[in-house]
């Protein structure tokens, strides 16, 4: 099988193409990076001489470039996307031309070419803000209603893909995941960024009162549920994957990571909160669970412990970020270094 993987230098699309070259060593893996200020090849550097993957740097909204890359593609994996919150408040358009036009390029070009499975990521951040103090939880039948110039560029791309397979029959498949966390996380995001201003003995940024809720998913269950969605997944289905049981808020992960990490909450420093801050994210994850078999492997504590154990044995691989363009983000954001 062929793969074209697009935003396979980020995180996730990076942890998938180890996954799968690990998995299924005889299949073939084109990797269809843009290289933005996100996008890193030193974390494929386990796999770059390995000849069935192949980097192609492009960029997704250019039409002519995409067909020269689609040719004999079976599956498209579709991570590729502006993908921060934050920077998308600042700066809106980058996020509809990559995460709207761009998927939109994408899809025309596998349906010319007949690509056999167009699987879209996508995120829970389409169905907007819980309430704090309930239980409710978005699943596959909840209402879109996106709050920030992210989301609501991944919830066009989202409709977008479900158009092309009622109109034109593409064979898609859309997976709405919660907050991810795990290795190769720029440090823009919040784990990766508490774990690492702790190991650099600086303050942990925490908006507003810290009782905001995410649901965490550690990112090797995530692709591991890509994988099964790509193997047995209905064709027009979406699936939400998420990692949690129970709600932990913010200010309570910071703690948890000081406490793995040995330091005092002196650490901890609330600063102004981000506009239209969503409060509560949680996901039913039972569909992807009853219908395919996929959980989590293990609790969220085992693996944030893992992933700081990561961050400590790769300093290299985040101080360059930390000291590169990413410091002038920094200060803007935060108004410190
Ligand atoms: P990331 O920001 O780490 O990586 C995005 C990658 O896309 C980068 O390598 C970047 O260079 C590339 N890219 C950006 N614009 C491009 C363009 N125009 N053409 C080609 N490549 C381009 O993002 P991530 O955290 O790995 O997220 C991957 C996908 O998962 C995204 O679609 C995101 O919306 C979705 N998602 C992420 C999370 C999360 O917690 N990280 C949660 C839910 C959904
Ligand atoms: P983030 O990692 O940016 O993901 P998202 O906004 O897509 O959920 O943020 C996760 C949560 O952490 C969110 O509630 C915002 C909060 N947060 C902070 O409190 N401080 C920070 O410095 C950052 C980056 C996020």
């Amino acid at each position: 099988m062929k793969l074209l993987v697009t935003g396979g230098a980020g995180f996730i699309g990076s942890n998938f193409i180890l996954y799968w070259l690990n998995n299924y060593p005889q299949d073939k893996i084109i990797n269809l990076d843009k290289l933005t200020y996100a996008g890193n090849l030193e974390n494929l550097k386990k796999v770059e001489k390995n000849s069935n993957y192949t980097f192609v740097k492009g960029n997704i909204c250019d039409a002519e470039f995409i067909e020269g890359v689609i040719r004999e593609i079976d599956v498209i994996v579709h991570f590729a996307a502006e993908s921060h919150v934050d920077r998308s408040i600042r700066e809106p358009s980058d996020f509809v031309m990559t995460n709207v036009v761009g998927t939109q390029v994408l899809l025309d070009a596998a349906l010319k070419n007949g690509v056999k499975r167009f699987h879209h990521i996508s995120t829970d951040e389409v169905f907007g803000s819980l309430n704090l103090n309930d239980s409710s939880k978005f699943n596959e039948r909840t209402n879109y209603n996106p709050r920030s110039p992210y989301s609501a560029s991944k919830a066009s791309a989202d409709h977008l893909v479900r158009v092309y397979y009622y109109t034109y029959n593409l064979p898609i498949t859309i997976t709405n995941c919660s907050n991810n966390f795990g290795s190769y996380q720029f440090p823009e995001k919040f784990i990766p960024l508490a774990i690492t201003n702790i190991l650099e003995n600086k303050k942990v940024p925490v908006y507003g009162d810290g009782l905001y809720i995410r649901d965490w998913l550690y990112v090797e269950d995530h692709v591991r549920a890509i994988d099964l969605v790509l193997e047995k997944g209905k064709i027009g289905e979406t699936y939400l994957i998420g990692g949690m049981l129970n709600n932990i808020s913010n200010i309570d992960i910071v703690k948890k990571i000081l406490k793995f990490m040995d330091k005092d909450e002196d650490y901890i420093e609330f600063v102004k909160d981000r506009p239209g801050h969503d409060r509560r994210y949680s996901v039913d994850w039972s569909k992807i669970k009853s219908e395919l078999g996929w959980q989590p492997k293990y609790d969220f504590e085992i693996w944030l412990e893992k992933t700081i154990d990561w961050y400590k044995e790769n300093e290299d691989w985040w101080k360059k970020i930390k000291t590169g363009e990413y410091s002038k983000y920094y200060q803007e954001q935060y108004g410190q270094t």
